[in-house]
């Protein structure tokens, strides 16, 4: 393994099953795939992919902070964990500025196109059967319902209160948008086949509630 990886996976040693290192294995090979097709550099792209969410784990220890600031704390992470493998400046802050614009929620855009791909693959990872499977675990972790109305009118607001929410509000209110949020042509392409394949899984489930098939 991988100097960069080894250190990296010390940082997910106690990390749920949503958010743990088989998400960073994920993103890593969306990213890497996106990569390719966009003619990206893929060494500023792995590097960045490997330590985009190390310092999540720290922030969700720290009550409500992990929703914030993860992105912009393990940049700075990521500066200081690169600097002793002998990268130049140049790729350093290359992968720094990938790893901070990440979420792309509040004015860190992402700017260049290995910083778009990181941000394209990662939102994959919520998207498709992996995006199916890791919403369960996240159900089962707060002790969700499997399912809620199905046909429900949501409020733009999030549900504060986790045991209220459902797989299917999820997809509602939130996964189903991601699709129009891509910012590379492969990754818009690949986050449509997972939303149509979502689409389907829920209508799936809605029929087999409703005794219809
Ligand atoms: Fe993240
Ligand atoms: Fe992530």
């Amino acid at each position: 393994m991988n100097p960069i990886e080894e250190e990296a996976k010390t940082y997910f040693a106690n990390a749920k099953p949503t958010h743990d290192w088989t998400h960073v294995e994920r993103v890593l090979q969306n990213a890497l795939h996106i990569g390719k097709v966009e003619g990206a550099d893929l060494e500023v792209l792995r590097v960045a992919a490997l330590l985009h969410d190390i310092a999540r784990e720290e922030d969700a220890t720290n009550k409500g902070e992990g929703d914030t600031c993860h992105a912009k704390k393990g940049a700075e992470m990521a500066r200081e964990l690169m600097k002793p493998h002998g990268y130049e400046n140049e790729f350093i802050e290359k992968v720094v500025h990938c790893i901070r614009t990440h979420r792309f929620r509040d004015d860190a855009k992402p700017e260049t196109i290995e910083a778009k791909i990181l941000y394209d693959a990662d939102k994959l990872d919520a998207l498709g059967a992996v995006g199916v499977a890791r919403a369960y675990t996240f159900c089962g972790e707060h002790n969700q319902r499997l399912y809620s109305d199905f046909n429900a009118e949501h409020e733009v607001q999030k549900i504060a209160d986790h045991s209220k929410h459902t797989p299917v509000v999820e997809f509602q209110m939130k996964l189903s948008k991601l699709k129009d949020r891509m910012l590379t042509v492969e990754g818009k392409r690949l986050a449509e086949q997972r939303h149509n394949f979502m689409v389907s899984f829920y209508k799936e489930l809605q029929e087999e509630v409703e005794g219809k098939v």
